[in-house]
């Protein structure tokens, strides 16, 4: 593994009883770039997040990350190494305060109340957050709920961070705003790949992009060039669709 590739998953499989969700699927990252992870519903997007970030075994295949063979490894483990993931249902710890959710990320690394502070405040910097450090996480409408979400990961100080459909059910402001933080998160140097729906959201942020259907992977390359293809066309809305 070369040392600007960040993840190399290879052949990797997974079944659930007769279904496959992930169905030998190889994909290489680079450190900088920002991957959009497409395709329909049930493609198998969430089931390949839940194989890299340790959360679930795989079937078949092989996942390296940071420079060394991780399949075995547990989610913790991916962690101290520097992934981190936010989930599909955004779930904060409504009776907390914005930063003590924050620090819950923080603590996943470091067990100095100081230090975890000091690594929740410069998140919630970044996701702007941080003036409403003190404001309790249940009261937070549903745009502030996903930043804190992007905070929280953030805090562990990730060099890869995997974000599953933060985008969904965002009113248009929140989303430009949702999109803007991506775009400092990626500016701060920490590897990306977002799986989202919001076709137009992930053309204007995505370095490249990779579609999945049926467990596959069945386009991987430059935004524009993959969202043309037939391939790519025909899963989203049907061969009949595809211009010939
Ligand atoms: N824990 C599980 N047990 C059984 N089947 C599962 C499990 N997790 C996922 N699946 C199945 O695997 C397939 C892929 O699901 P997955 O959630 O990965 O898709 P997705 O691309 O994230 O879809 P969505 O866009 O709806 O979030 C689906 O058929 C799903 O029903
Ligand atoms: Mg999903």
């Amino acid at each position: 593994m070369t040392d600007d590739l960040i993840l190399r998953v290879s052949g990797l499989t997974k079944r659930f009883g007769g279904v496959t969700a992930v169905n030998s699927v190889d994909i290489e990252l680079r450190r900088g770039e920002l991957l959009a992870l497409l395709g329909p519903n049930g493609a198998g997007k969430s089931s390949l997040f839940n194989l890299i970030a340790g959360a679930v075994k795989p079937d078949a295949g092989t996942i390296e990350a940071f420079g060394q063979d991780v399949t075995a490894d547990p989610a913790h483990k991916m962690c101290a190494q520097g992934l981190a993931r936010t989930f599909q249902i955004v779930r904060p710890l409504a009776g907390l305060s914005v930063l003590d959710n924050a620090m819950v990320g923080a603590f996943a690394k470091t067990h100095s109340v100081r230090e975890a502070q000091r690594r929740a405040s410069t998140a919630l910097e970044l996701v702007g957050l941080a003036h409403l450090s003190a404001t309790k996480a249940g009261s937070l409408t549903l745009g502030f709920r996903k930043r804190l979400e992007v905070a929280r990961a953030l805090a562990t100080q990730p060099q890869l961070l995997l974000l599953d459909e933060m985008m969904a059910g965002l009113n248009p402001a929140e989303l430009d705003k949702f999109i803007d933080v991506l775009r400092s998160v990626h500016r701060e140097g920490v590897t990306l790949i977002v799986v989202e729906h919001v076709v137009h959201a992930v053309m204007q942020l995505a370095t490249r992009i990779v579609v999945m259907a049926q467990g596959r992977k069945i386009a991987d390359g430059e935004p524009r060039t993959v969202m043309a293809s037939p391939d790519v066309v025909a899963a989203y809305l049907g061969d009949e669709y595809v211009v010939a």
